[in-house]
C-alpha cells in the first residue's frame, strides 16, 4: 500500500490552486439520473470517491465522459442517463462509499422504483439514512427494507409535500430536493441544510429546469415538472481543501495564496483562524494565509451544521491547536466516533484527552516525525499536517484514503516547498 513521507519544519510559501468540491460532485452527478438530457459538469476533481460513483453510474447506465483537468483547472464530466439498464444499486458498490445513497431520490423520482443496498456502518460512526426514507415517504414513496436493501416504489410518480427534517442533513437535503424537482406539486423542505454543497446542487437543478426558491437558506420551495433538461455547471470550491490548506499554511508558519478561494465559503473557520493568529485576506484570485512569527493560540471549536464550523475540519484544526499557546476544548456535535486522529497525533507528541464528545487539546511546544494511519480521509490528512510540522520523519499510511478527497495532495504542498513523498509499494 503506498505511503506518504514527509520531512517536517519547512515553512509553506507560494499559491495552492483551490479543486472543485468532492461534496458539491458526488450529488451533482447523481442529479443526471433526472433526465433523459446530457449533464456538462465543469471543474471537477479527479479523486477515487467521484470514479467510485461513475462506476455506479455506469452499471445504472449512465453514459460518462471524462476529460481531465490540466493541474490549475479541473476536469470535465459529461454525463447522460438516456435509459436506464437497471434501478438497483448494489451492495459491493454502495458499502464503498455511503454517498452512493444519493441515487435513491433521483431513480425513484423519474423511473417509480430504486432498489438501493442499506450502506451500513462507517469510520466515523453509524451514519443511518432514516431521514432520507421519511423524506421520500412523505413524498409518497413506498419503502420496504428487505435483505439489506432499501425497496422504494412509486408507479405513479411521487407528490409535492412538506417534509421538517427533525435535525440538520446534507445528504437527506439533497436527495429529498432531487427527487421533489420531480413530484407533482409543490413540496417544502424546511430545516434543510445550508452547506454550499447543497446551494449548489439547487442551483444546477434550477439550471436543468427545476422550480426552487430559497436556495442557500434552511427552507427550500420546490414546485415539481413534468421533466428536466441537460445544462452545464460549473462546481463550487471546496471550501475543506480551502481550510485544510490554510490550516497546513497556518501549521508550518507560512504564507500563501489560495487561488479559487472565497470568504463566503469559510466564514466560521476565517474567523475561528483569526481568534487563533492566522491572518485571512482576499486577494485577487482567491485568499491569502499566512501566521506572523508569533505562536499559535488556543481556542475552542464547536463543529456545527454550515455556517457553523464543519465537522470535516475538526481533525485539522485540532492538529494546529495542538502546538497552540495554552489549550482548546474542541467538542464535535456531528459524528460520534470522529476522534480516531487523536491516538496517532499523541503518538507524535500531541497531548490530548476526550471526554465523551469533546476533547482537550493542551499545546506542546512542538510535533516529532512518527509512522501513523488512520481510517477516515480528514483524519489522513490531520496527520499530513502534523507531519508538515513536526520535526523529522513523518510515514502516513493508508493513503487511499487521501485519494478520496484531495486531489494531489503532495504535489500541490511540494510546489510550495514542503519535503513531500508519495512512496510506492510494488
Ligand atoms: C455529508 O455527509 C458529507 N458527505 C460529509 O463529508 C460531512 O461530514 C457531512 O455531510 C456533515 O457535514 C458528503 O457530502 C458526500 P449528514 P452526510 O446527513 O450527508 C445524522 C467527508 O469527509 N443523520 O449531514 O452523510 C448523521 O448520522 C465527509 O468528506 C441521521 O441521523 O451527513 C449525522 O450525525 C464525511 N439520519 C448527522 O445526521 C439520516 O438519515 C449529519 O449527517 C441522515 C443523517
Amino acid at each position: 500500500m503506498d505511503r506518504i513521507r514527509i520531512q517536517g519544519g519547512l515553512p509553506l510559501k507560494g499559491r495552492i490552486p483551490i479543486s472543485g468540491a468532492k461534496n458539491a460532485v458526488l450529488p451533482l452527478m447523481a442529479a443526471s439520473l433526472l433526465t433523459q438530457e446530457t449533464l456538462l459538469l465543469d471543474n471537477v476533481p479527479d479523486l477515487a470517491d467521484i470514479a467510485t460513483l461513475s462506476t455506479l453510474l455506469a452499471q445504472h447506465g449512465v453514459e460518462i465522459q471524462s476529460t481531465p483537468g490540466n493541474g490549475l483547472s479541473g476536469g470535465r464530466l459529461a454525463l447522460t442517463a438516456r435509459e436506464i439498464a437497471n434501478t438497483t444499486a448494489p451492495y459491493d458498490l454502495v458499502r464503498k462509499m455511503r454517498a452512493s445513497v444519493l441515487v435513491l431520490g433521483p431513480l425513484v423520482a423519474r423511473f417509480g422504483k430504486a432498489r438501493v443496498s442499506l450502506p451500513g456502518g462507517c469510520a466515523i460512526g453509524t451514519r443511518p439514512v432514516d431521514l432520507h426514507l421519511k423524506g421520500l415517504e412523505a413524498l409518497g414513496a413506498h419503502i420496504e427494507l428487505d435483505a439489506g436493501y432499501i425497496e422504494a416504489s412509486a408507479p405513479r410518480g411521487l407528490k409535492g409535500a412538506e417534509i421538517i427534517f427533525p435535525q440538520v442533513s446534507v445528504g437527506a437535503t439533497e436527495n429529498i430536493l432531487m427527487a421533489a424537482t420531480l413530484a407533482k406539486g409543490e413540496s417544502l423542505l424546511v430545516n434543510a441544510a445550508r452547506e454550499p454543497e447543497v446551494a449548489d446542487l439547487a442551483r444546477c437543478l434550477v439550471g436543468m429546469g427545476a422550480g426552487i426558491e430559497g436556495i442557500g437558506t434552511g427552507t427550500l420551495r420546490v414546485q415539481g415538472v413534468d421533466e428536466l433538461y441537460g445544462t452545464s455547471h460549473r462546481v463550487v470550491p471546496d471550501r475543506i481543501e480551502i481550510g485544510t490548506y490554510a490550516m497546513a499554511v497556518a501549521i508550518t508558519g507560512g504564507e500563501a495564496e489560495l487561488v479559487g478561494a472565497r470568504f463566503d465559503l469559510i466564514g466560521a473557520v476565517a474567523t475561528l483562524l483569526g481568534e487563533a493568529g492566522v491572518a485571512v485576506w482576499a486577494t485577487e484570485d482567491g485568499l491569502g494565509v499566512a501566521r506572523g512569527n508569533g505562536r499559535l493560540i488556543g481556542v475552542d471549536v464547536m463543529t456545527e451544521p454550515f455556517p457553523g464550523f464543519p465537522t470535516d475540519l475538526q481533525a485539522q484544526i485540532m492538529t494546529l491547536m495542538s502546538v497552540a499557546e495554552g489549550a482548546s476544548m474542541i467538542t464535535e456535535t456531528i459524528f460520534e466516533n470522529r476522534f480516531m486522529h487523536v491516538p496517532e497525533l499523541g503518538r507524535m507528541g500531541a497531548n490530548i484527552n476526550v471526554h465523551g464528545a469533546s476533547a482537550m487539546v493542551r499545546g506542546v511546544g512542538a510535533l516529532k516525525g512518527a509512522q501513523v494511519m488512520a481510517t477516515d480521509l480528514r483524519a489522513s490528512v490531520s496527520l499530513v499536517l502534523a507531519g508538515l510540522a513536526a520535526a523529522g520523519e513523518t510515514i502516513v499510511n493508508r493513503v487511499y484514503h487521501l485519494d478520496r478527497g484531495y486531489e494531489r495532495l503532495e504535489a500541490k504542498l511540494a510546489a510550495c516547498g514542503a519535503r513531500i513523498e508519495r512512496v510506492r509499494n510494488p
